[in-house]
């Protein structure tokens, strides 16, 4: 039987189905330390992870290792040039969180807004004593311009989603989307300058990369409108928490809504001392049926491309698809 690292606690039924073909060690603790995670894959024929870092010194201490399956759709945790170098095949969980994490950006980015998060705590505080006109006074979303910065599959889900609160709709990206899906989506390709100028509620949904580390900085935020609100659901580093904090501080921006941070689980914590922004705690594809969904396609990845299962050698989801059937180095 082949060996697999199971490097994170995941539904057990899941580990079921990889037991029915593998010899699984399965960690069902804390997130493992560098050192005991490549000691434990060290024998390995596969591994299955979550955000946990694997590159060139991992890849080498385990030479058995033919493919590591990362539950997510983000894979910045794994240096694909290592991967490349060493033919390991690395496999993540597109599509099957679109919807889910389109939902939870727009939580975010309506949280802020209309300032949930920062009137529910003043609440619980008991400081309510009395109607005010004035209070928690925020933004509207309806019929106001939304900024999607990355619009691939999530970032398209999200911007559906605008048709119903009659939003003019702007994008930047890489590259152009096709003509066919800008007119569904009524969406104007915009340079990331000027979307950050005209758009009153910014959201990003690219992927982390080195060169879209710090994408909004100061100079970034120091363009959006006093009104405007920032939602982050994509990766920390992409926006820098720092000059957030400072944006927020002096009402640069009105409000933010983030999920993802840089160092997380640990934050800024300036950010725990700025009211006008909502923070929950990397969870915009969590819900029962798609947290399920991404485990399950994470094993079906594993499965199948160390040769088993009804999908032998054809993994759904390769991110570097070029090294299947080629030996390990
Ligand atoms: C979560 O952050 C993911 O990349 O799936």
């Amino acid at each position: 039987m082949q060996k697999i690292l199971v490097a994170r606690p995941i539904f057990p039924d899941v580990i079921e189905r990889l037991k029915q073909y593998f010899d699984v060690d399965w960690n069902q603790g804390d997130v493992l330390p560098a050192d005991e995670f490549t000691r434990r894959l060290a024998d390995r024929d596969g591994a299955l992870t979550a955000g946990d870092p694997v590159g060139a010194a991992v890849l080498a201490a385990a030479p058995r290792l033919r493919v590591v399956s990362n539950m997510a759709v983000g894979y910045n945790n794994f240096d694909m040039a290592a991967f490349n170098a060493a033919n390991v095949l690395g496999t993540n969980t597109p599509d099957v969180l679109n919807e889910s994490t389109a939902d939870f950006g727009w939580a975010l980015m309506m949280a802020a807004a209309r300032r949930i998060a920062e009137s529910e705590h003043w609440l619980r505080a008991g400081k309510w004593e009395k109607w005010a006109y004035d209070a928690f006074l925020g933004g509207d979303l309806y019929g106001s311009t939304l900024g999607v910065i990355g619009m691939g599959r999530i970032g398209q889900a999200l911007a559906r989603r605008a048709k119903g609160f009659n939003m003019q709709v702007i994008y930047h990206n890489r590259s152009r989307v096709a003509p066919e899906i800008e007119a569904e989506l009524n969406a104007e390709y915009v340079s990331k300058q000027d979307l950050l100028r005209r758009a009153d509620h910014v959201v990003l949904v690219l992927p982390y990369t080195q060169e879209n580390h710090h994408t909004i900085g100061a100079a970034e935020l120091a363009l959006m409108k006093p009104s405007a609100t920032l939602t982050n659901i994509a990766r920390g580093g992409i926006v820098d928490d720092a000059a957030l904090v400072e944006a927020l501080r002096s009402k640069q921006i009105a409000a933010a809504g983030l999920d993802v941070f840089e160092g997380e689980p640990k934050l800024n914590p300036d950010l725990l001392t700025v009211p006008n922004v909502v923070l929950t705690p990397h969870i915009a594809s969590a819900t029962e049926a798609t947290r399920r969904a991404m485990a399950n396609l994470a094993a079906d990845n594993l499965i199948a491309a160390l040769g088993e299962g009804p999908r032998a050698g054809r993994p759904p989801n390769p991110i570097n698809p070029e090294v299947i059937g080629r030996a390990r180095s």
